[in-house]
C-alpha cells in the first residue's frame, strides 16, 4: 500500500479541556492528491496536569499578558501552525520516529521548552491517528501491530483528594482495580458497581456527593484509614471480594505533600481534621505505607514519596517492592534517562506513562519498551486535565501495558478512554486477553 504518505497540511487551535483551561488541538492532514479528495485529517487533543512533576517536558502557556487569566496556550498554537508545520510538511507520516526526531531538532531544547511540550504532542499525536487513518487499521492495531490484543485493568479513580480536590483527603487518589474480572467489560461493569454504591453510602452519611477533577467522589473523610474502609464498604455492598475480585491502589502524589524546609511529608486535610500539625519523616512514611499494605489489599502505590528522595524510595522499595507495586509518575516523568536510573539504583518496579511528561509518542514508545525489558510494568495514564481525545484507550493496548489509569466512570473525559476500549474489546472478539497484572491473588 502507501510507502509514503505525505503531510500536506498541519493545524493548530486552542480548545478547552475537562477544568475549563484552553489546551492544544491539532489536525495534520496526510495523503496523496488533493486534500478532500484522498486526504486523511488526524486530529488530537493534549491533556494537562495539576500535580505535575518537576521534571516533566515544559506545557507553554502564554502567561500574564495571555488570554483565559494568563492560561491561554496562543504562542504553542502558533508554533505549532508556523515552526512545526515547516519542519514535517512534506514529510512522510508513516514514518512516525523520523517525524518525532523533527519535532525534536525544531525544538532543540531538552525540555521541549522552546516550541512548548504541548505544541509536540499533539502534532505527534495527530500524525500517528492521520497515517491509521489513511491505512484504515484501527489506532491500536498501527501502534501495536498485528499481535495486538492485551486488555489493561482499569485503575479506576473513585475518591479523589490532594490538589484534585478542596476536601480533607491528603492522598490524591484512592483507586479500584477489577483484577479478578474475566474480560475488560466485566471489569468496566463492577467497578462502575462500586462507583454507585459509594454515592449511595455518602448519601446515607449526608456526605458530599460531589466529584472531583477525574470524576471520583470528593468527601470529607477524616484519614487514609477512613477512606479505605469506606472504599472496602463500597466493593462488599456490590457483592464483590476485596482482594480477591477488586483490589485497591493508591496515588499518594506525596511531591504535593513534601515540605523541603522540614525535609518531611505534611498532610493538611489530617492536621486540620485532628486540630493538631500532622507531619510524617521519610521513615515514617515507609512505615505508614507497610502498615496500610498489611491492613487492606492494596496491590499498588504511586509515587509513595517526593521526586527527589531517590534513597527513600530505594529503602522503600526494598522494603514493599516484592508485596506491592510501587509505581513512580513524578519520579520517572516518563523520561528514558530517569527510568534508567531507577532501573539501575533498584528504585520502583512500574512506571506511570503520561505522553505530555515527554512531549512525543516515539519518546514514550522507548521508555515504555526500556521499562518491559527491565521487568518493570507500565500503566498508561491520562492527566486530571483531560480532553475528548481517547489516544491513550489505544495506546494502553498497542503497549500491551495491562494496566490504565484514567479516572472514575464519571465524567465524559474519563469514560471517552472506558467507551473506546470497550469498542476495541468489541473489535477483537475472544481473541483479548485480559490478564491480572500482579498474578493469582487466591
Ligand atoms: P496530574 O495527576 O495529571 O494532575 O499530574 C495525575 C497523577 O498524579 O497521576
Ligand atoms: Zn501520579
Amino acid at each position: 500500500m502507501y510507502r509514503y504518505l505525505p503531510i500536506r497540511k498541519v493545524y493548530a487551535r486552542q480548545v478547552l479541556d475537562s477544568r475549563g483551561n484552553p489546551t492544544v488541538e491539532v489536525e495534520v492532514t496526510v495523503g496523496e492528491g488533493v486534500i478532500g479528495v484522498n486526504g486523511y485529517t488526524g486530529r488530537a487533543s493534549v491533556p494537562s496536569g495539576a500535580s505535575t512533576g518537576k521534571y516533566e517536558a515544559v506545557e507553554l502557556r502564554d502567561g500574564e499578558k495571555g488570554n483565559y487569566v494568563g492560561l491561554s496556550v496562543e504562542k504553542a498554537v502558533n508554533n505549532v501552525n508556523t515552526r512545526l508545520a515547516e519542519a514535517i510538511l512534506g514529510e512522510n507520516a508513516l514514518n512516525q520516529c523520523y517525524i518525532d526526531a523533527l519535532i525534536l531538532e525544531a525544538d532543540g531544547t531538552d525540555n521541549k521548552s522552546s516550541i512548548g511540550a504541548n505544541a509536540c504532542l499533539g502534532v505527534s499525536m495527530a500524525v500517528a491517528r492521520a497515517a491509521a487513518l489513511a491505512l484504515r487499521i484501527p489506532l491500536f492495531q498501527y501502534l501495536g501491530g498485528c499481535h495486538t490484543r492485551r486488555m489493561p485493568v482499569p485503575m479506576m479513580n473513585i475518591l479523589n483528594g490532594g490538589v484534585h480536590a478542596d476536601n480533607a483527603v491528603d492522598l490524591q487518589e484512592f483507586m479500584i482495580m477489577p483484577v479478578g474480572a474475566s474480560s475488560y467489560q466485566e471489569g468496566l461493569r463492577m467497578c462502575a458497581e462500586i462507583y454507585q454504591f459509594l454515592k449511595i453510602s455518602l448519601r446515607e452519611k449526608g456526605m458530599s456527593t460531589g466529584v472531583g477533577d477525574e470524576g471520583g467522589f470528593a468527601p470529607d473523610l477524616a484519614n487514609t484509614h477512613e477512606v479505605l474502609d469506606f472504599i472496602l464498604d463500597g466493593i462488599r455492598r456490590a457483592d464483590y471480594d476485596p482482594g480477591k475480585e477488586v483490589s485497591i491502589a493508591i496515588d499518594a502524589a506525596s511531591s504535593e505533600l513534601y515540605d523541603a524546609g522540614k525535609d518531611a511529608y505534611y498532610f493538611p486535610g489530617e492536621s486540620k481534621m485532628r486540630g493538631e500539625e500532622i507531619l510524617r519523616s521519610r521513615e515514617e512514611m515507609i512505615a505508614y505505607y507497610e502498615d496500610l499494605v498489611e491492613h487492606y489489599p492494596i496491590v499498588s502505590i504511586e509515587d509513595p514519596l517526593c521526586e527527589d528522595d531517590w534513597e527513600g524510595w530505594k529503602k522503600l522499595t526494598e522494603t514493599l517492592g516484592e508485596k506491592v507495586q510501587l509505581v513512580g509518575d513524578d519520579l520517572f516523568v516518563t523520561n528514558e534517562k530517569k527510568l534508567a536510573c531507577g532501573i539501575k539504583l533498584g528504585v520502583a518496579n512500574a512506571i506511570l506513562v503520561k505522553m505530555n511528561q515527554i512531549g512525543t509518542l516515539t519518546e514514550t514508545l522507548t521508555t515504555v519498551d526500556m521499562a518491559h525489558k527491565a521487568g518493570y510494568r507500565t500503566i498508561i495514564s491520562h492527566r486530571s486535565g483531560e480532553t475528548e481525545d481517547p489516544f491513550i484507550a489505544d495506546l494502553a493496548v498497542a503497549c500491551g501495558a495491562g494496566q490504565i489509569k484514567t479516572g472514575a466512570p464519571c465524567r465524559s473525559e474519563r469514560n471517552a478512554k472506558y467507551n473506546q476500549l470497550l469498542r476495541i474489546e468489541d473489535y477483537l472478539g475472544n481473541l483479548t486477553v485480559y490478564q491480572n497484572p500482579f498474578g493469582r491473588t487466591d
